[in-house]
């Protein structure tokens, strides 16, 4: 049942959380999907690789999985529950990273025919910069580089 009204908190993902992100990629992606190691492999790593969760009492309603690159962020994934989207929590998921990251820029790559996906970063301000024809498989896809230059004290 949907609750009426959302307390979300953010907060870095943690070991206990696997099982959830992982049913969270199998009921929201049909491809690029990160499997249970590979989320493991992410809290473990040494590469700046970190998922930052958004819950409410307990819930994990959505999550970003990026990269703190030395001048930016790389954003690998950003995932809202089926039910609870158009709540803004993907754009919370994004100004937290802004906020709390300081990095000038965020980078990411998304598929062509994620039409959704490419409305709500344009709506979060990202540009296009870069197209990597025929990049994707399954099906084939190009992939679409946005980027978004952050400017501190704004979250536009
Ligand atoms: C893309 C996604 C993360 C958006 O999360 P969300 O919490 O629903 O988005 P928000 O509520 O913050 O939306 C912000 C704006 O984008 C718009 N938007 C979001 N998803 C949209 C969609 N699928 N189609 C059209 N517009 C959309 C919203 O209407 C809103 O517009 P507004 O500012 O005019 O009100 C979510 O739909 C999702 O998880 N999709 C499946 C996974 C995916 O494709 N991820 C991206 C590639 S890794």
């Amino acid at each position: 049942m949907q609750k009426e009204i959302i307390m979300l908190e953010f907060r870095r993902a943690k070991t206990f959380d696997v099982n959830e992100i992982v049913r969270l990629e199998e009921n929201n992606f049909s491809s690029e999907r990160y499997t249970e190691k590979m989320i493991n492999d992410i809290l473990k790593s040494d590469d700046n690789d970190y998922i930052l969760v958004a819950e409410d009492s307990n819930e994990i309603l959505g999550y970003i999985i990026y990269r703190e690159q030395d001048e930016y962020i790389d954003i690998f994934k950003i995932c809202v529950s089926e039910n609870y989207r158009n709540k803004k929590i993907g754009t919370g998921l994004i100004q937290y990273l802004e906020k709390y990251v300081h990095k000038k820029r965020l980078i990411l790559e998304v598929r062509s025919d994620n039409k959704g996906a490419i409305v709500f970063y344009e709506k979060n301000h990202f540009k296009k910069i870069h197209i990597k024809k025929n990049y994707y498989e399954n099906p084939i896809s190009d992939a679409y580089i946005y980027e978004k230059r952050i400017i501190e004290g704004t979250n536009d």
